[in-house]
């Protein structure tokens, strides 16, 4: 089996609602930034130190438990082929994801040599807690957890992160915290990154900062679990854009709050309707909901494309049969597409 990420369409107008994007846009400070660049802060190489110490003010971390990288997809895959480096005395190494999960960690540990070993939420999407740690042995040398996870929106307790880590110190621990924004829920900060010293953080400035285009995550660990993955990660892996780009909307800290705040209100506006429709929903903790339409779902998704308004089909994923996920953005997004996911099912009656 060969593992990739799906590349959805990406269509230029209409509302973007199926690929957890700041609906909003991005800083407008971010904008002055970027045509603040001149015709030699092109030709050179780019300097970090400005998006770097604006990180770690932000993050609340030192520069060496920091590395930037081109968006967070670039961090999984440096962090991977880190980890698959020292191979195991017999068979492949393996690579624990924990499904329903973000494509790109079974596509970058089978692209880097891995044996990719699903191991699927219990009912409900609980934890799978007891299953990880069965499926722990010598040759696990990475395993993805993901909190606020994706595409369930469901915050992984910090108790089970430390159990995993603390059971495979053979292995690196990723915990992908793209959507930690909107839970406020991180590991960063907490004693756990010191101690345990196979664990990794991964960020992302494109979904609260509204920097997708930008390519701009980080990782953050204790220096030496670091270490290995600056050797893979490419010196200039962010362009100017990005480096200027970066500390530009980690400043504009009115603009973060609002939106997060958009969020907020918009998942709760989501869960109203998606009640007053008896249309199942897991609570989320990210800027998007997931919810099971059922057989209706092909019909949602098509009505509101009709309509202009893009969701993501999420359906074939592991528990996910009959789902959708909207992401919860501004506020206004949000009604357009309540209102249209009623008119679809209102028709239908
Ligand atoms: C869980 C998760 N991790 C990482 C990413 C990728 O982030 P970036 O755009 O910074 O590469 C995404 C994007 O949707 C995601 O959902």
């Amino acid at each position: 089996m060969t593992y990739e990420y799906e590349k959805v369409a990406t269509p230029g107008s209409g509302l973007r609602l199926h690929l957890n994007e700041n609906t909003a846009g991005c800083s407008p400070a971010v904008l002055d930034a970027l045509r603040a660049i001149t015709s030699e802060t092109a030709a050179f190489y780019p300097d970090y130190s400005d998006a770097i110490a604006a990180s770690c003010e932000h993050l609340g971390v030192l520069p060496s438990n920091l590395l930037l990288t081109n968006g967070l997809d670039e961090g999984i895959l440096g962090a991977t082929v880190a980890a698959l480096r020292s191979r195991p005395a017999t068979g492949a190494p393996e690579a624990v994801v924990i499904v329903p999960a973000f494509d790109m960690y079974a596509a970058s540990a089978d692209a880097a040599g891995a044996t990719v070993l699903e191991v699927p939420c219990r009912e409900n999407f609980e934890f799978p807690l007891a299953d990880v740690l069965g499926a722990i042995n010598p040759r696990t040398r990475i395993i993805f957890i993901t909190s606020p996870n994706n595409p369930t929106g469901i915050t992984v307790a910090r108790e089970s992160i430390l159990t995993i880590a603390a059971a495979a110190p053979g292995a690196l621990i990723f915990v992908d915290e793209a959507y930690a924004d909107f839970s406020g829920i991180s590991l960063i900060g907490t004693p756990a990154l010191e101690a345990q010293p196979n664990l990794v953080i991964g960020r992302t400035f494109a979904k609260a900062y509204g920097l997708a285009a930008m390519r701009v995550g980080a990782l953050v660990g204790a220096p030496g679990v670091l270490a290995p993955i600056r050797r893979v990660v490419p010196p200039y892996s962010l362009n100017v854009a990005a480096a200027v780009a970066l500390p530009a909307a980690l400043r504009d800290r009115a603009r973060y709050a609002w939106y997060v705040g958009e969020v907020r209100e918009s998942r709760q506006l989501l869960y109203d309707a998606l009640d007053r429709l008896g249309v199942r929903y897991w609570p989320s903790d990210g800027n998007f909901v997931l919810a099971r339409f059922g057989d209706r779902s092909q019909r949602v998704i098509k009505g509101l494309l009709e309509r202009g308004i893009y969701l993501r089909d999420r359906s074939k994923d592991h528990g996910c049969a009959g789902c959708v996920r909207i992401t919860t953005g501004v506020v206004a997004h949000t009604r357009r597409c309540i209102d249209a996911i009623e008119e679809v099912l209102c028709d239908e009656r």
